[in-house]
């Protein structure tokens, strides 16, 4: 039986860029079947860019603050998506919200890590609400992307636990750990077929 073709990915991010270092990685070790075609990040000077520059990936910064509405700057994306010929695109920290023009573009092909477990904690700061809210057991979570905050299909979580003595940067290293590993394995069961696009078919 011959192996599958590499994953084609698009990764978008918006700041420092670990889960998609680990993805970078991954590939470079061979643990994972996938090339990284783009990173595109909405802010300018991140060090997301810089990792991907480093692995020889292109990267690309395109501004949201450029376009007049979210519809505009999603088909900016889908643009720079096209071009690179990605068959996956991957939220790896992007901190916006996608609207139809990219979500029809790549229909179930898109999926985003959070730092919590969903449905707990959407949005922004997950890992300080776990904290303030007291709960002993948290994680990531990797889910298809929908038009809602962090609100896709689940395809994979992590358990975390909260020790007595956390504070926020002990507590989000922990989840950053896990997300790493988290993120790579899914992919790893997307290049393998194991995980299909998500379809809202019956
Ligand atoms: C990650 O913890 C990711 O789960 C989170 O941003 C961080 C990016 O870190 N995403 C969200 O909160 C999305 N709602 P990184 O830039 O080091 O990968």
């Amino acid at each position: 039986m011959t192996a599958p073709p590499p994953l084609d990915l698009g990764v978008l991010v918006s700041g420092t860029g670990s889960n998609l270092q680990a993805i970078l990685d991954a590939v470079a070790t061979g643990a994972l079947s996938a090339r990284v075609k783009i990173v595109i990040s909405n802010r300018p000077g991140v060090p997301a860019l810089e990792r991907a520059r480093a692995a020889g990936v292109p990267a690309l910064c395109i501004p949201h603050q450029g376009f007049p509405n979210r519809e505009a700057f999603d088909r900016a994306l889908v643009a720079a998506l096209r071009e690179a010929e990605v068959s996956w695109v991957v939220l790896a920290g992007f901190m916006r919200l996608l609207t139809p023009e990219i979500l029809d573009a790549y229909p179930g092909r898109i999926i985003n890590i959070h730092p919590a477990l969903l449905p707990s904690f959407p949005g922004l700061e997950a890992a300080r609400q776990a904290l303030e809210y007291g709960v002993k057991i948290t994680g990531c979570t990797v889910h298809f992307v929908d038009r809602g905050v962090d609100s896709g299909k689940i395809i994979a979580q992590r358990a975390v636990a909260v020790e007595p003595r956390d504070v926020l940067a002990t507590l989000s290293a922990r989840i950053h750990r896990a997300e790493h590993e988290l993120f790579v394995s899914v992919l790893r069961d997307i290049a393998a077929g194991q995980i299909t696009p998500f379809s809202t078919e019956a």
